[in-house]
């Protein structure tokens, strides 16, 4: 007897994923899932697959008893989580890669699936092909993981390694980002970093136990940085990367924030160029590990569906057992950050917030300094975003309150006031 469920799917967008998964199911016969119905919103588009198979009438696949797993890929938040939260409510499971939908409407989703007893599996939604959210889910135990560094916006990384490396402007580099299907249609969603937080929101649940909206999370994009930064970082023997950040502190609660940051040559992000996303995890006894892979793309993407597919006929779901068999863990804003800020006039900065400043460079027209901030001034205030200001994190820029305290002390002690 074959223990596996058959999967008739009801498809909801036939664009870079949605068309990406139709022909991978054709190669993939021994999965067992068939397509029924795809469910687009242009009737008038011309399609690589056969007219019958294509509707814009939701219901035709939401009340369809046949169809049980929907697979939700299309590019309108609240249309999808009217789609997910239906197919879930009609008893079907659901595959989805809308992160933005996801990560604004998690905790409601997370509800859902208790009352409907009915799975949703969004590894897609994190980074594309890298199987990050059922490692974490899995893998790592929430006392053992000790942080989570990665790059997991493709479209962004890929614009700077074209910038820094090829030395495009910015405009071409998130042209070809465009065309080439890493860019998201509407393009602020990638630059500015609202793609990157959505889908840290998305594995801060996975990794700690954590619900948090996007919106308040601290976070930017690379929509600020200048050629000026990347010769700094050059001098300095970085690279500049959008990285998001979750480590747990002394105190048990979790830093967490998305921004730009420089990495050392030899930290294992460097080696993340293009579209290509990266994540170190550092865990107890194990150490470090790193995952690596197509973070963007038709295949890359359709990928991680077909893998929750798979996953989908052994009734797998996630338990969120950081979050319902472990004491879910806090976020907290009590710690500092040491980042380079670059900028046109001193009048922009507000020197004062700096517990000190290490380094200052004044004399050419785009000026820097390296200081440290505490992060709940990086979240109270907008200075750090507005005027041209550019702000990259230094490499391991956490600092811990009580490691703060004791170089302050140092400092006094070296001027002599101690
Ligand atoms: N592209 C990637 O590399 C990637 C990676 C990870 C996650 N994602 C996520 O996956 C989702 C799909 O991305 P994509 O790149 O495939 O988008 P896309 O190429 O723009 O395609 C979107 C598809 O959704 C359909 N659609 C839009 N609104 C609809 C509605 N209300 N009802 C039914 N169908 C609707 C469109 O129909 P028409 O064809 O008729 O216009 C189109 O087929 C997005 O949430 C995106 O964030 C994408």
């Amino acid at each position: 007897m074959d223990a596996h469920k058959r999967l008739t799917i009801g498809l909801f967008g036939f664009g870079v994923v949605g068309e990406g998964l139709y022909r991978i199911l054709q190669q993939t016969p021994s999965l067992k899932a068939r397509i029924k119905k795809v469910c687009i919103k242009h009737p008038g588009k011309k399609r690589n697959a056969p007219e019958d198979l294509f509707t814009t009438d939701r219901d035709e696949l939401l009340n369809d008893p046949e169809i049980n797993v929907i697979v939700e890929v299309i590019n309108e938040t609240e249309p999808a989580f009217e789609i997910v939260t239906t197919a879930l409510k009609n008893g079907k499971d659901v595959v989805s890669a809308s992160k933005k939908m996801l990560a604004e409407h998690l905790a409601a989703l997370l509800e859902l699936q208790k009352e409907t007893d009915r799975s949703i599996l969004y590894e897609a939604a994190a980074c594309a092909s890298i199987p990050v959210i059922r490692n974490l889910e899995e893998y790592y135990d929430n006392d053992l993981l000790h942080s989570l560094r990665a790059i997991v916006n493709g479209s962004t990384n890929f614009i700077l390694t074209k910038m820094f490396e090829e030395k495009l402007e910015f405009k071409q580099a998130l042209l070809l980002a465009q065309q080439l299907g890493f860019a998201e249609s509407d393009p602020s969603l990638d630059v500015e970093g609202i793609d990157a937080v959505n889908k840290w929101a998305l594995l801060l649940v996975h990794a700690y136990g954590i619900v948090a909206d996007p919106k308040k999370i601290v976070f930017n994009g690379i929509q600020n940085i200048q050629a000026g930064d990347a010769t700094v970082a050059a001098e300095k023997h970085y690279e500049i990367k959008l990285v998001g950040q979750a480590k747990k502190l002394l105190n048990g609660k979790v830093a967490a924030f998305v921004l730009p940051q420089f990495v050392k040559s030899d930290d294992h992000l460097s080696f993340v160029k293009n579209e290509y996303n990266g994540v170190v995890i550092e865990s107890g006894f194990a150490d470090k590990q790193f995952f690596y892979g197509k973070g963007a793309g038709s295949f890359p993407t359709a990928s991680a569906v077909l893998s929750d597919l798979s996953a989908l006929r052994y009734q797998y779901r996630y338990e969120y057992k950081k979050l319902y068999h472990h004491a879910p863990l806090e976020l907290t804003d009590e710690f500092y950050v040491k980042a380079y800020v670059s900028f046109d006039d001193w009048a922009f900065i507000p020197k004062d917030k700096f517990e000190w400043i290490e380094e200052w460079h004044a004399e050419s027209e785009r000026k820097y300094l390296i200081g440290v901030l505490s992060f709940r001034e990086l979240k109270s205030a907008g200075w750090w975003r507005e005027n041209k200001t550019s702000l990259i994190l230094t490499p391991e820029p956490i600092i811990e309150d009580v490691e703060i305290r004791k170089l302050k002390k140092k400092s006094l002690e070296l001027a002599g006031i101690l």
